[in-house]
């Protein structure tokens, strides 16, 4: 099938990628000049495992292509697919959707022949609904579908490839049998698909996002309480873990949950909620959203009690500036934002991470940045392990003893086993896990 893909960032380059890789004519565009000729080139503007060689291969085949121009990527397409963001809009929880509704005008003004569009942004619930209705007035023979995408950085491939689920909003058998031509080869492959209304099938994201988020703060509310009676958050989750009702996944206390996704879509969901008159409903988000804000300042104030209750003065090195590990993103990163934090009050700041370097210069410059954990951590009175990299639950403490000026460490993902540490001289400090009363 020939497809388009509207927007190339994170969500849209690979689905572009895999559209191809499973045999699809893909035509990606963005307004954006330096993606597409990146992209174009075989190189991806965003590290993500496994997609430069994805890129590659596709692109040899022929069947994929990046655009500057809308024309090219939706004329002779049957199928378009909407990836664009939906960022937190300035100065309110709302989510903006004026990407998606210009997107939306792109494909309607081009196409040249009957189709579907499919939105896969995360979009307040109601928002397919009206562009369906707008695009009808159109009489351009083009009707709207909502195709809800789950991935996760580090893992985007697989998650495109091989989904937990695919869900279909639509709203005639056209769309529906439409979407599982597009997806054959996965539903082949056993990848079980649902078909929904339109409101229900931008509910499933928001509501997915919505339960990971509250499930993380959830963890880091009893890693509080766990901190205040001495008690073990990583125990207690592994037990936890063990009732099939409750499942061990998501379920790491810690740094708590940032990115490009969960913080805003759960302001955004509340936001909807309120207009919708369910402000009620969805109260308890903004709840969960403390909880996650309030871990990282709990960091903060434990650093600053670990160097003698003074950032001033003081050397803080920092391992990891994304908000995830195998991921450059640095949008709403815990890790930033408690290193920025501790900078602001006097620390000098000392930051080390793989991949996220030059995302994390361009949001916070005025911090140190080092090209190796060793050099960040050299004459460090604190090290905080910030982002859980394997780089960094393997760093020999023997050997980051004599870089440091105290062995002092404040592990908040819980990575890091303390016995070891703690044999080689060091003194650990772990988020909820007791002894905090520094
Ligand atoms: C998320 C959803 O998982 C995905 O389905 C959706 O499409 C987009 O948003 P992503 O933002 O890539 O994906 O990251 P995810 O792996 O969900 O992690 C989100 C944050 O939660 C990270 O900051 C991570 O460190 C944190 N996290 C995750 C925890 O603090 N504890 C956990 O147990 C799990």
């Amino acid at each position: 099938m020939r497809l388009s893909v509207i927007g190339t960032g994170y969500l849209g380059a690979v689905h572009a990628a895999c559209m191809a890789h499973i045999g699809h004519e893909v035509v990606a565009y963005d307004t954006d000049a330096s993606k597409i000729a990146a992209l174009s080139a075989g190189t991806s503007p965003f590290y993500e495992p496994g997609f430069d060689e994805l890129l590659a291969t596709v692109l040899a085949t022929g069947r994929l292509r990046f655009t500057q121009s809308a024309q090219e990527a939706v004329s002779g397409a049957t199928v378009h697919f909407v990836c664009v963001g939906t960022p937190q809009l300035a100065g309110s929880d709302a989510a903006n959707i004026e990407y998606v509704d210009s997107a939306f005008r792109a494909v309607v003004a081009n196409a040249d022949c009957d189709g579907l569009i499919v939105g896969k942004s995360t979009v307040p619930v109601g928002t397919a609904q009206r562009l369906s209705a707008e695009v009808a007035k159109t009489s351009s023979g083009l009707e709207v579908a909502w195709n809800p995408e789950f991935l996760r950085e580090g893992k985007a491939i697989e998650d495109t490839l091989q989904p937990d689920r695919l869900v279909f909003g639509v709203t005639s058998e056209y769309a529906e049998k439409t979407l599982q031509e597009v997806y054959g080869a996965l539903l082949d492959g056993g990848t079980p698909y649902l078909t929904a209304d339109l409101p229900t099938s931008e509910l499933v994201k928001v509501a997915a996002n919505a339960f990971l988020a509250t499930k993380i703060s959830f963890i880091n509310a009893m890693a509080e309480v766990c901190e205040i009676v001495d008690a073990d958050v990583t125990v207690l989750s592994r037990a936890l873990g063990y009732d099939d009702r409750i499942g061990k996944r998501f379920l790491n206390a810690g740094l708590g949950f940032g990115g490009g996704c969960l913080p805003k879509d759960i302001r955004a969901f509340s936001a909807r909620a309120g207009e919708l008159g369910a402000s009620d409903a969805l109260r308890f988000l903004h709840e969960v959203d403390k909880i996650n804000l309030r871990r990282r300042e709990k960091a903060v104030s434990v650093a600053r009690a670990i160097v003698g209750g003074e950032f001033l003065g003081k050397s803080i090195a920092v391992l990891g500036a994304a908000f995830k590990p195998n991921s450059d993103d640095v949008r709403d990163s815990p890790a930033l934002n408690v290193a920025a934090a501790m900078h602001l009050k006097g620390a000098d700041v000392r930051v080390h991470d793989p991949k996220a370097i030059d995302n994390a210069k361009a949001r916070f410059p005025t911090l140190g940045y080092f090209d190796s954990a060793e050099d960040a951590c050299r004459k460090a009175d604190l090290i905080v392990l910030a982002t859980e990299w394997d780089e960094y639950t393997n760093i020999d403490p023997e050997a980051f003893r004599s870089l440091v000026k105290e062995p002092r460490l404040l592990d908040t993902r819980n990575v890091i086993d303390r016995e070891t540490w703690s044999r080689a001289g060091w003194q650990v400090y772990s988020l909820g896990r007791g002894g905090l009363h520094v």
